[in-house]
């Protein structure tokens, strides 16, 4: 069992990610910590609490980054795919949970320091935690497992901007000091994600058989479906970002991979980009390949 700590911007894929996870023997969840992203940090604190005890999984939350390293926004949340709520206007009533106290990148030095070589992050929202925590103790890097991340569109446009994907366009300068840091590090792009399609039909089993949860991861990604048809007519589907960098967590044979140097666009329009060459250090892993239907597949058998 690999420790695993999740940092997410709990929006849907993020709470469909959290559920792959927590519902996956070769990982241990040992806490999630939050950003701002695809709606506030309080919001997704909120969410992330709220997902756990629909998950029935009690693990602690901390509560990190309300901007990006610059101090302000640089997009907007994205209610228009997640919904008002980040839940696909789902969420009912509010968690009894309340968030830990320290702070993310606070926890997330401790908890690496505590565990040497063993922790793994999967971050799926902007790297901004991620990034202070190594900015405030660079001696955690090379005691860090794993990161894997999703984030970026190395061989493919963007898709907050026709650059960059949301994760990095959200805090470029995060992205791009966490790239450039030499932390052993894998990259789940929309090079990949956007080739995990989960349709509408894939949903019948959760409503039919899951009971309650089926029910509400059923209709939560019903909105997210719909938010991906919306964009992108005939699509057929919404992209498993969050929950294909879960899925590199359980099994790399899922993915094959380019070792690159990653570098990032901060200023202009074309910030956060992502620049991947064959040359210069550091390098990092950037999935350019997917067994799409093995992961899904995968996928389904563990959520319900
Ligand atoms: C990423 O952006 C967010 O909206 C999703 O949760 C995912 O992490 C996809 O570009
Ligand atoms: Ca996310």
């Amino acid at each position: 069992m690999k420790p695993v700590i999740m940092d997410v911007d709990t929006g849907i894929d993020d709470a469909l990610a959290i559920a792959y996870a927590a519902r996956s023997p070769e990982l241990e969840l040992i806490a999630l910590t939050t950003c701002f992203g695809n709606i506030s940090v309080q919001e997704a604190t909120r969410n992330s609490l709220y997902v756990l005890e629909k998950l029935g999984k009690p693990v602690p939350v901390y509560e990190g980054a309300k901007l990006p390293i610059s101090g302000s926004l640089k997009k907007a949340y994205a209610r228009h795919i997640h919904g008002q709520d980040g839940l696909g206007n789902t969420f009912r009533e509010e968690p009894q949970g309340h968030k830990a106290e320290l702070a993310a990148a606070e926890y997330i030095i401790r908890q690496v320091k505590e565990r040497p070589h063993e922790m793994t992050i999967i971050a799926v929202g902007p790297l901004t935690n991620l990034a202070l925590a190594i900015e405030k103790a660079p001696d955690i890097i090379p005691l860090i497992g794993e990161v894997v991340v999703m984030g970026g569109a190395v061989t493919v446009p963007g898709n907050a901007t026709p650059h960059g994907e949301a994760n990095i366009v959200a805090d470029p300068e995060a992205a791009a000091a966490v790239f450039a840091s030499g932390v052993r590090l894998t990259l789940v792009g929309l090079d990949v994600t956007m080739q995990t399609l989960l349709s509408s039909g894939s949903l019948q089993k959760w409503r039919r058989s899951g009971g309650e949860l089926g029910g509400w991861l059923a209709e939560m990604t019903e909105f997210y479906i719909g938010a991906y048809e919306a964009r992108f007519p005939g699509i057929g589907g919404c992209g498993l970002h969050d929950p294909l960098a879960v899925g590199v967590a359980i099994d790399r044979s899922f993915v094959s991979f380019d070792r690159m140097r990653v570098a990032v666009v901060t200023e202009g329009e074309a910030a956060g980009q992502t620049v991947g060459s064959v040359e210069g250090e550091p390098r990092i892993e950037v999935c350019t390949k997917v067994d799409a239907e093995r992961f899904l597949q995968h996928f389904l058998s563990r959520v319900i």
